[in-house]
């Protein structure tokens, strides 16, 4: 059975004006489904024919199928970043809260250090909290890369930092991209729900 697209977890116009509807519809339907559709093309006559999107990414990723591994980590990450975003944005709270305290100076410094990294990351990639070793870190990926490839990193939230995630709304603005994420977008119950007990 072939991978599929997996719907918007919002109406595309649920995060304006933040992000528009123009650029859900592209991104989600130009992009991410190209990741789906080359992934599927490339799987067709294989092995992973009937294999989930994790075990393809992870056997792309061991095999050195680069062609493979680049469109199903874009899948899976294009996945993983709608889930980070919601329209209805709210402080975190609880555990991850307490977390983000001990390991980041608090929401504030989980900010500065997110923007920092995200708008550093030369080119193309993505920003990433992820939890290593029982620490909350804020770090990044080039291109496709992903953390569900790196032993002991499990991945909380996400963020697009590819020029198709905001030209469309912030030209070559990355930094205000960037603010609007930080500031109104952020799912912090999915990053609550990721965390390693
Ligand atoms: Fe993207």
């Amino acid at each position: 059975m072939a991978i599929q697209l997996p719907p918007l977890p919002f109406p595309s116009n649920a995060l304006e004006p933040h992000t528009s509807a123009r650029t859900l519809e592209f991104h989600h339907g130009k992009h991410h489904k190209a990741y789906v559709d080359k992934t599927n093309e490339a799987i067709a006559d294989s092995e992973l024919k009937n294999a989930d999107l994790l075990t393809i990414v992870k056997s792309a990723h061991k095999s050195g199928d680069k062609k493979l591994f680049n469109n199903s980590a874009q899948a899976w990450n294009h996945d993983f970043f709608w889930n980070s975003l919601t329209p209805r944005h709210a402080a975190p709270s609880g555990n991850i809260a307490k977390l983000l305290d001990r390991d980041l100076g608090g929401l504030a410094g989980f900010k500065k250090a997110f923007k920092e990294e995200a708008v550093a990351h030369f080119a193309s990639g993505w920003a990433w909290l992820v939890q290593k070793d029982g620490q909350l870190v804020v770090t990044s990926y080039h291109d496709a890369d992903t953390p569900i490839v790196h032993e002991g990193v499990t991945p909380l939230l996400t963020c697009d930092v590819w020029e198709h995630a905001y030209y469309l709304d912030y030209q070559n603005a990355r930094p205000k991209f960037l603010d609007a994420y930080l500031e109104h977008l952020i799912n912090w119950e999915f990053a609550a729900a990721n965390l390693k007990s």
